[in-house]
């Protein structure tokens, strides 16, 4: 193992820079030459690949998004984009790879190892959609936006007596919806996991309204896909007037929090670490209070499952 590459592939999350940084630098401390790609798998087929030192990730920590952008390449799934991005590797003697990213960036680089490449995952997705890792980088920050969000939200419905009904982001899964509800104090939580009764909440909120509650705010992930239709039902059945607030994008930006910069950076260094042992096709992932390396085939063969009772603890908290 004499040169790596590292990459962030699929939707942006706080902390990936500090990861980048993390395989740079332990890189460059194992006396391997590291390359950075632009863009993901794009600029990998692309060849957009280029040297990186100690320098190239200096002042980065404290930054969201990435500095290596990302993309979302249909072309790497083809035969062709695949062996286009194999061509690259080979013309460059990479001799391992890291992927940083989500589930689709881990079946990427799955199919490259079959072709030969040595290659490590690191979970990087707001979702935290991906099991053998108890937190993917980012989602820890994001948590706290949609906590803010849920905080700054509730002074508004409290001031004009208003129910809100929140939208966050998590494509398929209500990790942050469930977690940011529990956190943010909510009265109802709507997840794509588990099924809900518009009728009874109405009756609950209704109570709520006739018992002199100045507000409700109900989270709704963005996989139950039914926000307005839930807003207009509950608008004349709660006693509250209802408005709809869609947090989107905002939640994939922002500085990163501790627990990201921690995570990304032994998420970062660790799989450098794995890849220097010999291993490939694994993703990195924290388990406890441990940094393990799973196979990428176990990791994407089971969706992370959602805390059933973390769902009934939201249900006994939320009056
Ligand atoms: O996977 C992260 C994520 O932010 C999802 O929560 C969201 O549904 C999706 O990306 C949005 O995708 P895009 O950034 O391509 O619009």
């Amino acid at each position: 193992m004499k040169k790596i590459v590292v990459l962030t592939s699929g939707g942006d999350s706080p902390g990936m820079n500090a990861a980048i940084r993390a395989v740079v630098r332990t890189g460059l401390f194992h006396g391997l030459e590291v390359f950075g790609v632009e863009r993901g798998y794009t600029g990998l087929i692309e060849g957009q690949i280029f040297p990186m030192n100690i320098s190239s990730v200096g002042g980065i920590i404290q930054r969201g998004g990435t500095i290596l952008k990302t993309s979302r390449c249909e072309k790497f799934k083809t035969k062709e984009g695949l062996d286009m991005a194999l061509q690259k590797i080979r013309e460059f003697n990479i001799d391992g790879l890291v992927a940083i990213g989500g589930d689709g960036t881990f079946r990427g680089i799955r199919e490259f190892s079959a072709l030969g490449v040595k290659t490590m995952g690191v979970p990087a997705t707001i979702d935290n959609d991906l099991s053998d890792t108890d937190m993917a980088i980012g989602v820890d920050t994001a948590l706290n936006t949609v906590m803010g969000a849920i905080d700054k939200i509730k002074d508004t419905a409290s001031s004009h007596e208003r129910a809100f009904i929140i939208e966050v982001m998590g494509r398929n899964s209500g990790y942050l919806a469930l977690m940011g509800g529990i956190a943010g104090g909510v009265e109802v939580i709507l997840i794509p996991e588990i099924s809900y009764n518009l009728p009874e909440i109405s009756l609950k909120l209704k109570e709520g309204y006739q018992r002199g509650k100045s507000h409700c705010i109900i989270v709704i992930a963005e996989g139950v896909g039914e926000t307005y239709e839930i807003s207009k039902f509950l608008e004349d059945k709660i006693g509250f007037e209802t408005r709809v607030t869609i947090l989107g994008y905002l939640q994939r930006g922002g500085s990163p929090s501790a627990f990201d910069r921690l995570l990304a950076s032994r998420l970062g260094a660790a799989a450098v670490e794995h890849l220097l042992k010999g291993e490939t096709s694994k993703m990195v992932g924290l388990m406890g209070n441990k940094i393990e390396a799973t196979d990428l085939e176990v990791v994407l063969s089971q969706p992370k499952t959602i805390s059933q009772d973390l769902y009934n603890l939201a249900l006994r908290l939320a009056k």
